[in-house]
């Protein structure tokens, strides 16, 4: 092992070794992280609606209140978070002291299996972008998504002028691609038949697609970046910070969880490894 993969490995932030995932309680273990120490946080904790003991939260909007005030205490001015939930996780409650919000992202899910009787059955899952202050990395570039019109239609397009910012002009499209916008309806859920579901108990409430995590990872986060996830699960967040070249630090309560997690991040560890030296 090289000097600096010896001294990246003792690497901390307080008294938490970086790169490792934490067996637990987020909500006590959070207060011993020092002051701006992250870069990006990805809190996909509780959404206050399952029957998990951990969810089982009185008032989402106040917790996610709280937890929004130690997270821009622990991001890097300039740094990101992206807070899961349900349409009002952030309802009625002033964080703009704290963090400052930049997209509610949509993550449409059409093929939900239990159907409302007595409203709509909810079909998406908010993702909140916030930043402390101006967000400092958002990479366009690395996650540009493809053209929804053919080349022939895009091609007639670009000769009919259309409104940008007041002015006339042509539209432009690019060649690589288009911004995911606001509605992601490209990513699906994992089901019972995704080859990297971990186990069937997870579906649904838990386990989150590495796709979508690399969307948020990749815009948010650059290489070397430290990213916290409080609530890690099965660590999506973690093995995709691993594989993109993130530092990364992680919680989990659940010891069962937390062993699918180490398990997960230690293969990520040697696919690595075979792809570096074959
Ligand atoms: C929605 S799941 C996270 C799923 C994760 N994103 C994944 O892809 O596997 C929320 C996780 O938060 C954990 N959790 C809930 N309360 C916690 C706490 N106070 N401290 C640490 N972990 C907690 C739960 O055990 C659960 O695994």
């Amino acid at each position: 092992m090289t000097r600096a993969n010896q001294a990246r490995r003792c690497a901390k932030i307080g008294e938490f070794v970086l790169d490792c995932v934490y067996l637990t309680d987020s909500l006590e273990a959070m207060k011993r992280l020092p002051d701006e120490c992250v870069d990006l946080v990805i809190c996909d904790g509780p959404y206050g609606i399952t029957q998990n003991s951990w969810d089982k939260i009185s008032g989402i909007q106040e917790f996610n209140l709280e937890l929004m005030k130690v997270f821009s205490r622990v991001l890097k001015v300039g740094g990101s978070l992206y807070l899961f939930g349900k349409h009002n996780c952030l309802d009625f409650i002033d964080y703009r002291l704290y963090l400052r919000l930049n997209s509610r992202i949509v993550w449409y899910q059409p093929s939900r299996l239990g159907q409302g009787r007595k409203s709509y059955t909810n079909n998406y899952d908010i993702i909140a972008y916030l930043s402390k202050g101006q967000a400092k990395t958002f990479n366009l570039e690395d996650i540009r998504v493809p053209q929804l019109v053919e080349l022939e239609h895009r091609k007639r397009c670009e000769k009919v002028p259309s409104v940008v910012n007041g002015k006339f002009s042509k539209t432009k499209f690019n060649p690589n691609g288009k911004n995911p916008g606001d509605v992601w309806g490209d990513i699906k859920q994992l089901t019972y038949k995704s080859k990297e579901l971990v186990n069937r108990e997870v579906l649904n409430t838990i386990q989150k697609p590495k796709a979508l995590m690399k969307r948020l990872i990749d815009a948010s986060s650059n290489p070397m970046d430290i990213i916290f996830d409080p609530f890690a699960g099965t660590g999506t967040s973690l093995v995709v910070s691993r594989e993109t070249g993130r530092h990364f630090l992680g919680f989990e309560i659940d010891p069962q969880l937390h062993k699918v997690c180490l398990d997960r991040l230690e293969e990520a560890g040697r696919n690595i490894q075979h792809q570096l030296f074959g």
